[in-house]
């Protein structure tokens, strides 16, 4: 087949490769410990009150539940949406300024259609999360990345980078529990970031925050969108992390006319998000409390993230740098300079436990020394025992 050119910047993902030798180790009889996904525990999706908003919709909605709706979104999920918003992240939006999408993937994609050209500059944080690394590759861009430090965006840098680059189109920021390294902004840097941002007409901020509601520990900050005075950033929002991925229900706040720009993608791309899933969530969020299920999943994630924290104190040898997350689902390991991660997979694996080494979450040359680990899957034990091997294996790499 003769396919076109921009296909050769679409690469396979990485977790996808480590997801095959973890198969490969289990389909000869072994077990895998695997901290590699980046799934939200499904033993903690609230089922009883999905069948029931379910049984709902169909009583209360009908044909119209499984009708052909507006590309927009449904209008009963985009006002519930944006009181949300309001309340919870203090946005002075209301529905006009949403656009429900099929997953924040979606978003991001739909956030590359409508603003890069070939040859602009996307900048993200180092690391950053590869599958909006990925929906940005088609349009060729180029990508620069920002360093971050224990605070966040390193805001120095990023203002160097934007004086140096007049190609500058987007910056695309996870602020809250980044996937992968698990850090979060202070709000100072976030204010001292608006206001670099701000001193720019042209540059557009996607803000993609799918953990933000996930936090367990510390003081909550405010996100970029709540300080955006301009009109300069696109948020992203999901219900994938707090209610059920598969539903695929998630949305884009923006000002008016970027929200107009991508309705029309989307009619092209797909017509609308599914209908049933926008009523189930709508139902869902009009009948039960998402903020106590969502205490439930704080309160589960926090358990295992100390766990895994304190066993990899205890057990990880001296030399190996850690973050300590406040939420969301990921701690980023920095191991001594020198070590290949992905090559140390093989190992792992054969040893019985799993990761994502993080170089492929660069948009250019990545740390070969890093790794991903996810905390919200495996069991105590499970956590325990795996982090316990991994030292082990990290230890033989280091002699
Ligand atoms: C940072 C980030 N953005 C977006 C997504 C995609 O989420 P969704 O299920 O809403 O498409 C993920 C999923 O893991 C993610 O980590």
């Amino acid at each position: 087949m003769k396919y076109a050119k921009r296909m050769e910047k679409v690469k396979a993902s990485a977790i996808r490769s480590s997801q095959k030798k973890i198969a490969a180790k289990v389909a000869n009889g072994g077990s895998v410990i695997s901290f590699a996904a980046g799934l939200p525990d499904p033993n903690l999706y609230p089922m009883e009150e999905l069948k029931d908003a379910t049984m709902k919709v169909f009583e209360k909605n009908g044909k119209e539940a499984v009708a052909y709706g507006l590309s927009k979104g449904d209008n009963r999920l985009l006002k519930l949406l944006a009181k949300r918003m309001q309340e919870k992240e203090n946005m002075d939006v209301d529905a006009e300024n949403l656009l429900v999408v099929t997953g924040s993937q979606q978003g991001i994609a739909f956030s590359a259609m409508i603003f890069l050209d070939k040859d602009d500059i996307v900048i993200a944080e180092n690391p950053s999360y590869l599958g909006a690394i990925n929906a940005f590759r088609p349009y060729e861009p180029q990508f620069l990345g920002v360093d971050t430090d224990e605070d966040g965006i390193v805001v120095e840098h990023l203002d160097k980078i934007l004086s140096e680059n007049p190609n500058v189109k987007m910056i695309y920021v996870i602020p809250s529990f980044q996937n992968p390294s698990g850090k979060t902004w202070t709000t100072e840097r976030r204010k001292a970031f608006m206001e670099v941002v701000n001193k720019y007409d042209d540059i557009v901020v996607i803000e993609d925050n799918p953990y933000g509601e996930i936090r367990f520990k510390g003081e909550p900050t405010p996100t970029l969108k709540s300080l955006d005075t301009k009109g300069n950033v696109v948020y992203l929002g999901s219900m994938s992390k707090v209610l059920t991925p598969g539903l695929r229900v998630a949305w884009v706040v923006a000002d008016k006319e970027v929200v107009d720009k991508m309705e029309l993608i989307k009619e092209g791309a797909d017509l609308q998000c599914n209908q049933f899933a926008q009523n189930q969530v709508a139902e869902y969020l009009e009948n039960y409390d998402l903020d106590a299920h969502i205490e439930e999943i704080r309160a589960a994630y926090k358990n295992r993230c100390e766990l895994m924290m304190k066993t990899i104190k205890e057990y990880f040898p001296e030399g190996v740098k850690y973050t300590d997350p406040d939420g969301g689902m990921f701690i980023w390991v920095e191991l001594p300079e020198g070590i290949d991660a992905n090559e140390m997979l093989d190992d792992a694996i054969e040893a019985g436990v799993a990761y994502v080494s993080g170089e492929f979450f660069y948009a250019n040359e990545g740390k070969k020394n890093t790794i991903r680990l996810n905390y919200t899957t495996m069991s105590e034990e499970q956590i325990v025992e795996g982090i316990k091997i991994l030292a082990k294996v990290i230890e033989n790499k280091m002699k």
